[in-house]
């Protein structure tokens, strides 16, 4: 029933022997880059690797990338022949491609990303692939690997956040006239407009983004050639992967490049979270916006969903699932400090799993993005709202300022219209005159475009695309 199995590296020789069922003993796997025998448990394997073949599915281009760009440089510093790396960059290309096709698996029984392309390219090119592992440690590879592919998702994230931008300003431009009630304490306050709730989410996105850009900045540098953490004795030619790999600069001190795993992480989630409380609050506010007690939006039919019961209901569903997803969204950087926190220098097999919570997290906030703006799309907004006598009071301070521009002095001028409130002689003025920048008659959309547009332009993010399409070119 049960095998006695050695395990290597056990911590005593009495802990190195433990007790493995049979079962998990019938499938030898194949050795691991690490291995110097045949010897493995399968238990201990299966709990380290858990989720990590399917996560590192989502590395397997940046990992190519990776090793085209090293492999490069290790025919400069004569670690390999020209015609070694003629075929090392002929199979690793056309790895890349079969990525690019959905074609790319990682095998059962092989530990990662960085195992199945080395495994691959053995089987291939025979002795060369067993060669470009020199210089390098898992360790920086895998780095490198989440930069590419964390610096890839950044540009998607972006590109999505600029089109729900567009779409905000455009809706702003167009509503501009339509005004609604502003509250303070969710109590009706004074005068806004759609062009001013559409324009505050096109704004916070700006915001957003500038945090975007940092996160884009610290995750930008090539932590290649730090190896296990502590550099290596061949001459590595660490500015030559970085400007093969289009990062910005590269991680210097090898220590710091290694303490770089979790920090990106976490600094990326941080500029996560802060769309995510963005895309959050026009969440709620279409909640909000779409109750019949309030009544100021609609959304055709077919983006609203029914009840069982209730045969005339069209629920915000759409909203308010993007409202918890965000929620769980602005959870993450906190899920990520608390998984990093108290490691020491050094590598540690705990940062795998930030890929568990990061990978998916992305993929959440991108789709949360794309349903924002498809749902805006959509939007229709309620003119003459402000109409109904309910919104009165939302003038009293119109009514103060025309005192206050005829001469009465604020305060006597406050205290003149409170009176008429509470006599019940206050009649609303429904005029609103706003003109000052960022108000209702003077959105300045136009200047919140430039900021959106400089702050993408500070990206530069054509500087990756144009490395990356290099190393792959044929
Ligand atoms: N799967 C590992 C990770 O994500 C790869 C690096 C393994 N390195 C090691 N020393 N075990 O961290």
């Amino acid at each position: 029933m049960f095998s006695v199995v050695t395990v290597f590296g056990a911590p005593s020789p009495r802990e190195n022997r433990i007790f493995v069922p049979n079962e998990y003993l019938l499938n030898i796997p194949e050795m691991k880059l690490w291995q110097k025998n045949g010897t493995d448990t399968a238990e201990v394997d299966r709990f380290t690797v858990g989720l990590d073949r399917e996560m590192d599915l989502s590395l397997a281009r940046a990992d190519l990338l990776g090793s085209l760009a090293h492999t490069r440089m290790l025919a400069t510093i004569g670690l390999l022949a020209q015609d070694e790396l003629a075929d090392v960059q002929r199979e690793l290309k056309a790895i890349y491609r079969t990525v690019e096709q959905g074609d790319f698996r990682i095998e059962e029984d092989i530990e990662d990303i960085h195992s199945q392309v080395e495994l691959l390219l053995t089987r291939r090119i025979g002795e060369t692939g067993k060669k470009i592992h020199s210089g390098r440690s898992r360790n920086d590879q895998v780095l490198v690997d989440l930069r590419i592919y964390l610096r890839r998702e950044i540009y998607e994230i972006v590109g999505g956040v600029e089109r729900l931008f567009r779409t905000l300003q455009r809706l702003a431009d167009r509503h501009k006239e339509a005004l609604m009630p502003g509250y303070t304490h969710l109590q009706i306050a004074m005068p806004s407009s759609f062009g001013l709730w559409f324009g505050a989410f096109a704004e916070g996105l700006v915001d957003d983004l500038t945090m975007m850009e940092a996160a884009y900045r610290v995750c930008n540098k090539n932590p290649l050639g730090s190896a296990a953490g502590y550099g290596s004795s061949f001459p590595l030619d660490r500015e030559m992967t970085t400007r093969l790999l289009g990062f910005d600069t590269m991680s210097h001190n090898v220590v710091y490049a290694q303490m770089g795993r979790g920090k990106t992480e976490r600094l990326l989630a941080q500029a996560m979270s802060a769309v995510a409380a963005t895309l959050n609050k026009l969440a709620t506010d279409n909640c909000l916006f779409l109750c019949q007690n309030f009544g100021f939006i609609a959304y055709p039919p077919e983006l609203t969903t029914g009840s069982s019961i209730m045969p005339h209901k069209k629920n915000p569903d759409v909203w308010e699932v993007m409202r918890s997803k965000c929620n769980r969204l602005m959870a993450l950087p906190n899920e990520i400090a608390l998984m990093t926190t108290n490691l020491p220098t050094g590598y540690f097999r705990d940062l795998q799993l930030l890929k568990e919570v990061l990978f998916p997290a992305i993929r959440t906030l991108r789709e949360c993005v794309e349903m924002a703006d498809y749902m805006l799309q959509h939007i229709e907004v309620k003119h003459d709202i402000l109409n109904d006598p309910k919104y009165d009071y939302l003038f009293s301070v119109e009514v103060v300022n025309r005192l206050v521009l005829s001469g009465v002095p604020f305060r006597e001028a406050y205290r003149q219209v409170g009176l008429e409130i509470e006599n019940g002689t206050y009649s609303p003025l429904r005029e609103v005159h706003h003109t000052h920048a960022g108000s209702i008659g003077n959105l300045c959309l136009d200047r919140v475009d430039a900021l959106m547009a400089a702050v993408l332009e500070r990206f530069a993010f054509d500087r990756f695309l144009q490395a990356e399409a290099a190393l792959v070119a044929e």
